[in-house]
Formats: C-alpha cells, sequence, structure tokens
C-alpha cells in the first residue's frame, strides 16, 4: 500500500509543475528572440530601384543613392551606395550606370555640368562622362553597374552584388 503524500509534498510538487511551465513559456521564446539575428544572413545580392525611368534627363548624369544594412548576427552594418545614370537615347536599355566611388581611394566623384566631367575633390581626378580618367591618379575608369532592368511601373532597377 502506497503512502498518502503530505500536504507539504503536493504544494512543492504543484509548485515545481507550475515553475517548470513558466520557465518554458517564457525561456523558449526568449532564447528563440536573442539566437534569431545568429541565423540570419542579410542579402548578398539584390534587385534596387533606383526611380523612375522617365524622370530622368537624356543626356544628362541623374545622381541615384541607396542604403543597404547588413546583419551579421547581432552586428548591423549600413552601407551608402551612389552613382550617376546616364541616358543615352530613348531607348529604356541604352544606359549607363557609374558607380560614384572614385576608384583611387573611394572619394565621391560629382558630375560639373560646366566641364562635362566627374570631379574627385579628394586629389582632384577628372573623368569623362563615359568614367574614363582623365586626369589624377585613379588607376582605372569609374566603376559600373552592369545589370539592370525596367518595370512594368517604369522603375529603374539595378542589380547590387556585394562587393
Ligand atoms: S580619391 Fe579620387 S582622386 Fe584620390
Amino acid at each position: 500500500m502506497s503512502e498518502p503524500i503530505n500536504r507539504r509534498e503536493f504544494i512543492k510538487g504543484v509548485a515545481a509543475i507550475v515553475g517548470g511551465l513558466i520557465t518554458t513559456v517564457i525561456g523558449i521564446p526568449t532564447v528563440a528572440y536573442l539566437i534569431d539575428p545568429a541565423l540570419k544572413e542579410s542579402a548578398k545580392e539584390d534587385w534596387i530601384p533606383v526611380g523612375k525611368l522617365e524622370d530622368m534627363p537624356i543626356g544628362k548624369p541623374a545622381p541615384f543613392s541607396f542604403t543597404r544594412v547588413q546583419v551579421n548576427g547581432w552586428e548591423r552594418t549600413a552601407t551608402s551606395h551612389a552613382g550617376f545614370i546616364l541616358r543615352r537615347s530613348e531607348d529604356p536599355n541604352d544606359l549607363l550606370i557609374l558607380n560614384s566611388r572614385c576608384t583611387h581611394l573611394g572619394c565621391t566623384v560629382n558630375w560639373s555640368e560646366n566641364d562635362q566631367v566627374y570631379l574627385c575633390p579628394c586629389h582632384d581626378a577628372k573623368f569623362d562622362s563615359q568614367g574614363k580618367v582623365l586626369d589624377g591618379p585613379p588607376p582605372r575608369p569609374l566603376d559600373r553597374y552592369g545589370e539592370f532592368r525596367v518595370t512594368e511601373a517604369g522603375v529603374l532597377e539595378i542589380f547590387y552584388k556585394e562587393g
């Protein structure tokens, strides 16, 4: 014959069960929330909308910019990107999209409408409208965004790939 449990043991048992349930109900979501960022990886490439094509003039570089947020575990890093879109004709595929990051040391170049060149303020480099080096220390032309598309709504998207 089993011994009847006394009141104290019964309360201890119930407290242990209730405590375990509370720990489980609170603990699992908390641990999941804490480790979730470490399990996520940000997209290394993506299509980036940069504006409506009809708003970009033909023959004059139109600036654009966007920001990418990279998630590495709990660390979030925002990086800014910018460039210029040159529509060479009415043809929506006749575009030249340049990265405005100078190929010397990474300063941002600006388009000079008066001189029809991109100027780098850091070491006075000059690039022509096609991104070719005209003057200064840059070792190569401005980088290009080679892949782009125009959506049905007329939005120009460029393909961004990390690195
Ligand atoms: S960073 Fe542009 S010329 Fe040096």
